[in-house]
C-alpha cells in the first residue's frame, strides 16, 4: 500500500515547485499593494476582540480551553488535548450536545422569543423562526427521526435547497446524535448517490423541489435516481417545497412526507449526551482524485472553533443581524449560517435563491429589509456586482451594515476596494478569512477592531492558530512565497476522511511530515502578513466552489465518445476560474458543436451544474511526457494564453504547438 503512495508523492514535488513559479506574477502584483485600513476608532471602541487576546492565543491550548467554557457541557473534559500526530482528540471525555448548545441554552433565557432565522425565499415569501419555534421544531424532527428506528451514530444526507427545515433537520440529527452528510442542492442524483453510498446513509431528508432563477430544481426527482442505488437508505423524508409544480411520486414504506411525520410528534425530547470526540458531521469536498473525501468533524472541537470565531470575527453583539449568504450545502453554511452563530444566540438571515432574482439589486433590498449588521460572502459574487453596477446597492439604505467578510478565495484588491466603499460606505471593516472545509472553522482572518487590513491579505492567524510558511523542502520561510501549512492541531481539525484514515494521513501530513498541509500557495510579507495565493494541486476554485479536476476528467471520460481528457483550470474575471477541457475522441466520432454540449451536459449530470466547462477543445493528441503522463501544465500555459513552459520532456513537441494555435482559434 505504502509503495504507492511514494510513487505518487515524487511528481507532486516537482509539480509545486512549478505551480509556485507560475504564480511570480501574482506574487510581484499584491507586492504593490500599498493601502492601509487601520480600524475605525467608533469600532474598536466596542468591538469583541483586543489585542489581549493575540496575547492569549499565544498559550494556545489554554486559550482553546478558555473558549470551550464559553460552550454549554453536560460533563466536563479530563484533558484539553490527546495529541497522536496527526490523530487529535480535543477536550477529551467531555460530553456536550451541539444542538441544545444551539437551542436548549438561550430558550432557558432571555433570547426565548428573538428571531433565531429570518429566512426568505427566493418568490418573496418569508418566514421567521424564533429561538423557541425553531428549538421546537428541532425537537418534533429528532423525536420523528428517532421513531423511524434512526439512532446516534447513524448517518443522515440532507438534501435540501436553503429553507428553515436545512437547518432544523441538521440539528434534529446533532440532538439525537446521528450524523449528518449535507449534500449540496445543486448536486446531480450520480454525485448524491455516490455520497450516501460512502456514508452508508440509511436516512435522506430532501425536498419536492426548490426555487433557483424562478426555475424549480426537482430535488425529490434526483432523489429517486440516487436512491434506486443505495440500498441502505430505508426512508426517505420530503419537505414540501413548491407543491404541484414539481410533483414527485411517493415509494409506500420509503417516502414520508416531512410536514405529516413532524406534525402528530412531541415537542418532549431529551439531548444524546454525546462524547466531546463523537462525529458532529461528514461534508464531502472534491480532492487530486476522482473520488470525493468525506471530511469528518466531531462535537466539541468543531463547535469551540466556530463558536469562538463567529463571536471575534465576526464582533457578534446581541442585536445583530448577521447573514452569511453560503448555501448550508458547504462548509460556510454549516460553521457561519448555523452552528457559530446559533451557538452565540445570534438572527441569522438566510435567502434561498440567486443574487440576481428578479433583479440585480436582492441582496440589498434583503439587507434593507431586515436590517442586517454583519454580512458574510465570496470574492466571486462582489465581482459580479462590481460588475452589474453601483446603481443597485446605492438604491438601497445599507446604513445597518457595520462589519463585512469574504471567503472562499483570494479577494482581488479592486474587489474589496470596491465592497468597502459601495456595500460598506467606507465606514466598515472587512474581514478576509481563509479557511477550508478541512478545517472547521476560519484560520487566518484580521481582528476587526483591532487589526489594520490591507486588500487582498487575510492578514494573521486567528489566536491559537499556528501558521509557518515553507519551501518545496519543507524548509520554513519567514517571508516570499512558499505553502502554507499549520504547525499545531486546533480544534475544528478534521480528524479523518470518512472511512480512509490512510488517505487522511496521506493528503493533508505526509507532503511536510509533521505539518499540516493546505494545498495552497502563499507570500508572508515583510510585516508578517499572509496573502493566499490559491490551490497548487489539481484543485479548481470555480466561483468559490471546489472542484477536482480529476472528477471532472472521469465525468469525460464516462461519455461514449470520449477516449481521453484532461481538464485544468485558467483564469477567469468573475468566478476566479474557469474549466478548460482538452478532450480527444475514439476513433470513428466526430468532433462537432452539437458533441461539444452534448459534453457538458454530460458533466452535468454526472457530478452538477458547478462543473460544466466553460472550454472544451478536441484535439487528436494531448501532450504526453516519454512515460505517457500528460502534462497538465502546458496544457494550463495554451489555456491561459501564456508562452509555453519547458517543453523538452514531451515525447512530441509538435502536438502542444498544435493544440496551442487551435485554443487560440476556438469559440468555447
Ligand atoms: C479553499 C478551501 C472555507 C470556506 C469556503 C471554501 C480557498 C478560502 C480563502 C481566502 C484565499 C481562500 C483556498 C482554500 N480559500 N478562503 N480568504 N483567501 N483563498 O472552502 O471549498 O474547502 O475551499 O478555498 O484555496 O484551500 P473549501
Amino acid at each position: 500500500m505504502r509503495r504507492s503512495y511514494t510513487i505518487r508523492l515524487a511528481p507532486l514535488g516537482f509539480w509545486l515547485t512549478l505551480t509556485l513559479a507560475t504564480m511570480k506574477d501574482q506574487i510581484d502584483t499584491l507586492l504593490s499593494e500599498q493601502r492601509r485600513f487601520p480600524p475605525p476608532r467608533a469600532f474598536a471602541a466596542r468591538a469583541a476582540a483586543t489585542t489581549a487576546l493575540y496575547d492569549a492565543g499565544r498559550d494556545w491550548k489554554r486559550f482553546w480551553e478558555e473558549q470551550a467554557r464559553a460552550l454549554d457541557w453536560m460533563s466536563p473534559w479530563n484533558r484539553v488535548l490527546d495529541w497522536k500526530p496527526p490523530h487529535a482528540r480535543w477536550f477529551v471525555d467531555g460530553k456536550l450536545n451541539a444542538a441544545s448548545n444551539c437551542l436548549d441554552r438561550h430558550i432557558a433565557g432571555p433570547r426565548r422569543n428573538k428571531a433565531a432565522i429570518i429566512w426568505e425565499g427566493e418568490p418573496g415569501d418569508r418566514r421567521v423562526l424564533t429561538y423557541w419555534d425553531l428549538a421546537r421544531e428541532v425537537r418534533r424532527c429528532a423525536n420523528a427521526l428517532k421513531a423511524l428506528g434512526i439512532r446516534r451514530g447513524d448517518r443522515v444526507a440532507i438534501y435540501l435547497p436553503m429553507i428553515p427545515e436545512a437547518v432544523i433537520a441538521m440539528l434534529a440529527c446533532a440532538r439525537i446524535g446521528a450524523v449528518h452528510s449535507v449534500v449540496f442542492g445543486g448536486f446531480s442524483a450520480e454525485s448524491l448517490r455516490d455520497r450516501i453510498n460512502d456514508a452508508q446513509a440509511v436516512a435522506v431528508i430532501t425536498a419536492d423541489g426548490g426555487y433557483r432563477r424562478g426555475q424549480v430544481l426537482p430535488l425529490k426527482r434526483f432523489a429517486d435516481e440516487a436512491l434506486a442505488h443505495c440500498p441502505s437508505v430505508k426512508h426517505c423524508i420530503v419537505v414540501r417545497r413548491v407543491g404541484e409544480e414539481a410533483f414527485a411520486a411517493m415509494e409506500e414504506g420509503r417516502d414520508h412526507w416531512w410536514h405529516r411525520l413532524l406534525q402528530p410528534v412531541s415537542t418532549e425530547s431529551e439531548p444524546e449526551a454525546m462524547d466531546s470526540e463523537d462525529m458532529l458531521f461528514i461534508l464531502y469536498t472534491s480532492g487530486t482524485t476522482g473520488k470525493p473525501k468525506g471530511i469528518v468533524h466531531t462535537t466539541g472541537g468543531f463547535l469551540t472553533h466556530v463558536a469562538a470565531t463567529t463571536r471575534y470575527v465576526f464582533d457578534l453583539r446581541e442585536e445583530d443581524v448577521f447573514w452569511c449568504t453560503a448555501d448550508i450545502g458547504w462548509v460556510t453554511g454549516h460553521s457561519y449560517v448555523v452552528y457559530g452563530p446559533l451557538a452565540n444566540g445570534a438572527t441569522v438571515v438566510m435567502y434561498e435563491g440567486a443574487p440576481d432574482w428578479p433583479e440585480r439589486d436582492r441582496f440589498w433590498s434583503i439587507v434593507e429589509t431586515y436590517g442586517v449588521t454583519v454580512m458574510y460572502t465570496a470574492p466571486t459574487a462582489i465581482r459580479a456586482f462590481m460588475k452589474w453596477g453601483p446603481e443597485h446597492p446605492s438604491r438601497h439604505d445599507l446604513s445597518t451594515l457595520r462589519l463585512l467578510g469574504t471567503v472562499g478565495e483570494p479577494i482581488n484588491p479592486e474587489a474589496w476596494i470596491w465592497y468597502h466603499e459601495h456595500i460598506g460606505g467606507g465606514r466598515c471593516p472587512i474581514v478576509d478569512t481563509w479557511w477550508q472545509t478541512e478545517t472547521g472553522g476560519i484560520m487566518i482572518t484580521p481582528l476587526p477592531g483591532v487589526t489594520t487590513t490591507t486588500p487582498g491579505s487575510a492578514t494573521v492567524p486567528f489566536p491559537g492558530i499556528s501558521a509557518e510558511l515553507v519551501d518545496a523542502n519543507g524548509k520554513r520561510l519567514e517571508k516570499g512565497g512558499g505553502f502554507l501549512t499549520i504547525t499545531q492541531p486546533w480544534p475544528g481539525m478534521l480528524r479523518t476522511i470518512y472511512g480512509d484514515d490512510e488517505r487522511y494521513q496521506q493528503t493533508y501530513w505526509s507532503r511536510f511530515p509533521g505539518r499540516y498541509f493546505a494545498g495552497d500557495g502563499a507570500k508572508l510579507d515583510e510585516a508578517g502578513y499572509w496573502w493566499i495565493l490559491g490551490r497548487v494541486d489539481d484543485v479548481l476554485n470555480v466561483a468559490g466552489h471546489r472542484i477536482g479536476t480529476m472528477e471532472v476528467e472521469s465525468a469525460l471520460v464516462d461519455h461514449p465518445a470520449v477516449a481521453e481528457a484532461a481538464v485544468v483550470g485558467r483564469s477567469h474575471d468573475l468566478k476566479g476560474q474557469a474549466l478548460a477541457a482538452f478532450v480527444t475522441l475514439k476513433d470513428g466520432k466526430q468532433a462537432s458543436p452539437g458533441l461539444k454540449d452534448d459534453l457538458k451536459d454530460h458533466v452535468v449530470k454526472k457530478i452538477g451544474a458547478i462543473a460544466r466547462p466553460d472550454d472544451i477543445l478536441f484535439s487528436a493528441d494531448l501532450p504526453k511526457t516519454r512515460s505517457g503522463k500528460i502534462m497538465r501544465r502546458l496544457l494550463k500555459d495554451i489555456a491561459e494564453g501564456r508562452t509555453l513552459g519547458d517543453t523538452t520532456t514531451l515525447a512530441d513537441p509538435a502536438v502542444v504547438n498544435r493544440l496551442k494555435e487551435m485554443y487560440e482559434e476556438k469559440e468555447s
